[in-house]
């Protein structure tokens, strides 16, 4: 019988759920109140806010199991559905995901390593954190940042009263400044019936604060079993369901968290082509109580996004080794439209690839 999944959320993340449920013989619904979103092209969507009463109880009486596809939906729509309705992952997992503070303190009371943090509310808390943790700072709201926005680096003291101001002056966090070597994410997946999988680790590069270029298997053999433990943690504690995200920095070969996300990432992208099992059609597995499929690499993997345009010239983005993922979305400036995977057998090549890649998209 076919199995009916929800999805609050229609962009490309829920198209590539959407996808991805094809072949396992799962219809994904959407609620979304954009006209036209990127996961119409996958299936049906209701077009409601977020957080409508109505629109979340006609999702529910479509669906077997509900998931969302982004981490600012209100905990307080999940709690309008209807009784009974089972939503993957669990709304803790939202709670801890949408607050910088909840969840740091949640890494830190795991003993999942951190950079020094400190609640900030006014100019006076950061001086304090600066007192205690040293400065350079990075000041983040607590909530609803994305792609690098609602964050100013304090480098002196002086930089203190704008970045409190430049963001809204309370509700903020203060972190220590980490001069990582480089960026890594740990992909894991847990199904309701508590299997669980891991994709090898993930090293990620950002410009101007957006998810850029991934390479998967990262060159960090001694830091995966430490992630793995990391990963498995959160998805105990928080009695997870579905695949998770966590972002963690390497800085002298120790890894540091820096959030997690209660969702399929980014910097997972290149597991449709370059995984034997991508991280949406395991997102699906997990939340149906399906077996997990099998988390092997294809070769070299890595990804690139297009963020902003997409060349008119599309033939090196979709031929050989690459892998071109258009989501149908206008193009604007800062947007992520779409993304290239590579794989290969070789790293030299893929790099190479992602190089070529990455010149022809800058040009
Ligand atoms: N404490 C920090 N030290 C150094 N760089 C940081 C720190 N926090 C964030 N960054 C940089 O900013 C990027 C975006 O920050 P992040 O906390 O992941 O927010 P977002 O929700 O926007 O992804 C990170 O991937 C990293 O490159
Ligand atoms: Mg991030």
């Amino acid at each position: 019988m076919v199995k009916r999944v929800g999805i609050i959320g229609a962009g490309q993340l829920g198209q590539m759920l959407g996808f991805a449920g094809r072949n396992l013989g799962v219809e994904c619904i959407f609620l979304d109140p954009g006209d036209n979103p990127p996961a119409a092209a996958a299936g049906k969507v209701l077009q409601y806010a977020f957080d409508s009463e109505e629109g979340l109880a006609a999702l529910a009486a479509r669906s077997d199991v509900i998931t969302y596809e982004f981490e600012n939906v209100p905990v307080d729509a999940l709690a309008k559905l209807p009784a009974g309705t089972v939503v993957y992952p669990p709304a803790a997992a939202l709670e801890h995901a949408q607050d910088r503070m909840v969840e740091k303190t949640l890494f830190e009371n795991l003993q999942i390593p951190v950079p020094g943090f400190r609640p900030v509310d006014s100019r006076e808390d950061l001086e304090k954190a600066a007192d205690e943790l040293g400065l350079p700072i990075v000041l983040k709201t607590r909530r609803l940042g994305y792609d690098g926005k609602g964050q100013a680096v304090v480098r002196d003291r002086t930089d203190m009263d704008d970045a409190v101001d430049a963001l809204g002056g309370s509700d903020l966090i203060a972190e220590q400044w980490v001069p990582f070597d480089r960026e890594v994410s740990a992909i894991g997946a847990r199904s309701a019936s508590g299997e669980v999988a891991f994709y090898p680790l993930t090293q990620n590069e950002h410009k101007d604060g957006i998810l850029s270029v991934s390479r998967a298997p990262a060159d960090a053999d001694l830091l995966e079993p430490s992630a793995r433990l990391y990963i498995e943690r959160l998805l105990t504690q928080l009695d997870y369901v579905g695949v998770l995200a966590l972002e963690l920095f390497v800085a002298d070969d120790r890894l540091l968290a820096n959030e997690f996300a209660p969702r399929v990432h980014n910097s997972g992208h290149w597991t449709i082509e370059g995984s034997e099992t991508s991280q949406f059609e395991n997102h699906l597995r997990a939340i149906l109580d399906m077996p997990l499929g099998a988390t092997g690499m294809r070769g070299e993997a890595g990804m690139v996004n297009l963020i902003g345009r997409i060349p008119d010239d599309r033939s090196a983005l979709d031929s050989g080794c690459c892998h071109l993922h258009d989501y149908g979305k206008a193009p604007r400036p800062g947007r992520k439209l779409g993304h290239v995977t590579v794989v290969s057998e070789e790293r030299d090549e893929r790099d190479q690839i992602l190089e070529k890649l990455a010149n022809q998209l800058n040009s």
